[in-house]
């Protein structure tokens, strides 16, 4: 760590020397690696005041207007992911009580990571995120909830059996997810990637965990169903979404490094659990995305959310991409081996980039998304934080042997239910009785998404 010298000019000597500043790592040391992303977990955590007095256990500030700067409810539960993963690289259990707090809190009414506080921006995609988390807490073997709280496979089978009830799960184009779970919400007419990459990559790992193969079967639709519409093509480049208005053929084609990303991880999944003749075509599967990602999101080896980080555009969500893209392909390493030789190497490029821009901030080490700049610059947020965070702890992997994602036969215990979330109901609005007060709040915050969703989305899908 180097010290900080802007204090040191003003400030008492004995203070100054207290303050490390910027993210030194040696990416050939696992101690330092340790030091340097235990440091980036604290800056991250500094934004989470679930546990305060104001603070609503499980949820980061948010969402906008309520502070403008804050977040959607979704990425609160994928920053508990990173936080699982980050306990599961590293074995710091710090956040591991304040994580399963976070998590059973926000598990909604019906026990589906759908908890009606959040009607309002209630995506297939947000709830999938949620459950992407639950997932990985059984296959980590996180420690399990206390007795009568529900089991994170449970929780996992509950999301994956509502998006498969949903009215979510129709017809329109033939298929697919839509992005919304309820029909008052803006992007209910959108089908999209990433819903559909969520419930995906959940069918797989839960088929894979319990080995029943009727998840892997019904995520196979929706993974054939994306190529089919083409928001997935024939190079493996993994598009937006489209509107069933055009029956889908109005493929927004911006690219997401998370888009990619869910689908790699999900088909290497698929490569790990089928046999023979499955298991080759999940080979050219996971061969493609991870050409496709590799050409399109790491220019000259560092991560790069080409959308947005060009131009600075990158909102608030997009902030967090790349900490799903290197988790997801750090774990593709793990579950299809032979991929490590090509996934590696760009984990460590980017965090050598990661960590030399993260200067920002009034602590002087707080991280920017321009990696590939070699300059912090200028924004700051929980996303930013969470991608370097990932960025350092996955570089364990070329250090140490990583637990691999467990499974019911290998030592996973998490308690699950094959009909949690079924038949229960989804519609939002029922169950929260809308007062005026709570309606005229609501109108509110729809025109606030709104207006964030076209910021978000608008010019994309010109
Ligand atoms: C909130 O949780 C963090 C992380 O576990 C802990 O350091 C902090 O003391 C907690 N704050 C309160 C007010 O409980
Ligand atoms: C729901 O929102 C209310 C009002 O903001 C808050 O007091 C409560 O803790 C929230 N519940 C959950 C489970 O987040
Ligand atoms: C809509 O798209 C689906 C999927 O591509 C296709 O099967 C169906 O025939 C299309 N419907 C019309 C009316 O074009
Ligand atoms: C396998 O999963 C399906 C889908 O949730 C469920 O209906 C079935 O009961 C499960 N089978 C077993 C043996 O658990
Ligand atoms: C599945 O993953 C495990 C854990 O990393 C690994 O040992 C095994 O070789 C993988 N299977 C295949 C077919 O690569
Ligand atoms: C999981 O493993 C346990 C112990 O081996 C076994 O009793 C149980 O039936 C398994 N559950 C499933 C869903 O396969």
């Amino acid at each position: 760590m180097r010290l900080s010298r802007l204090p040191c000019a003003t400030a008492l000597l004995a203070a100054c020397v207290l303050v490390k500043a910027e993210i030194i790592v040696d990416l050939d040391d696992s101690s330092s690696i340790r030091s340097a992303a235990s440091t980036v977990a604290y800056d991250m955590m500094s934004y989470y005041s679930g546990n305060t007095s104001g603070g609503i256990i499980g949820v980061l500030p948010g969402p906008p207007p309520n502070p403008a700067d804050g977040y959607y409810w979704w990425e609160s539960g994928a920053m508990w992911g990173t936080l699982v993963d980050y306990w599961h690289y590293t074995g710091d259990s710090s956040y591991n009580d304040v994580l399963q707090a976070g998590v059973l809190a926000q598990v909604g009414e019906n026990k589906d990571m759908m908890p009606s506080n959040w009607s309002q921006s209630m995506g297939n995609d947000d709830q999938g995120f949620w459950g992407m988390t639950v997932m990985a807490m059984a296959e980590a073997k996180f420690p399990d909830p206390p007795e009568g709280q529900p089991g994170w496979l449970e929780l996992a089978q509950a999301v994956f059996n509502t998006q498969n009830d949903n009215k979510g799960h129709d017809d329109a184009c033939g298929g697919g997810l839509r992005w919304q779970t309820q029909s008052y919400l803006t992007g209910y007419d959108y089908k999209n990637s990433i819903a559909n990459g969520c419930f995906f990559n959940i069918g797989v790992r839960l088929a894979r965990y319990t080995n029943n193969d009727t998840y892997a079967q019904i995520a196979l639709k929706s993974y054939d169903w994306v190529q089919s519409i083409g928001l997935m093509d024939a190079t493996f480049k993994v598009y937006d979404g489209a509107h069933i208005t055009t029956n889908c053929t109005d493929v927004n084609k911006v690219q997401f490094s998370y888009n990619v990303a869910i689908f790699l991880l999900g088909a290497a999944n698929m490569y790990n659990y089928t046999t023979d003749d499955q298991r080759l075509y999940w080979k050219t599967q996971v061969d493609g995305l991870l050409g496709a990602t590799l050409e399109v999101f790491f220019p000259n080896g560092i991560a790069y959310e080409v959308a947005c980080e060009p131009q600075l555009t990158c909102t608030t969500d997009m902030f967090s991409f790349k900490a799903y893209l290197l988790r997801w392909m750090a774990t593709t390493a793990i579950l299809a081996p032979y991929t490590a030789d090509q996934i590696l190497p760009v984990l460590r490029t980017s965090a050598v980039a990661a960590a030399k821009q993260c200067t920002g901030g009034t602590n002087q080490r707080a991280c920017g998304l321009s990696w590939a700049s070699g300059t912090f610059d200028g924004e700051t947020g929980v996303g930013q934080e969470m991608a370097t965070l990932a960025a350092m702890f996955v570089n364990l992997q070329a250090l140490e042997t990583i637990v691999p994602p467990l499974t019911n036969a290998t030592g996973g215990t998490s308690q699950g239910n094959v009909n949690a979330g079924v038949n229960v109901n989804n519609d939002l609005t029922t169950t929260t009785p809308a007062t005026t007060a709570d309606r005229a709040g609501a109108g509110i915050v729809t025109t606030i998404v709104l207006v964030s969703v076209s910021g978000m989305f608008g010019w994309m899908s010109i």
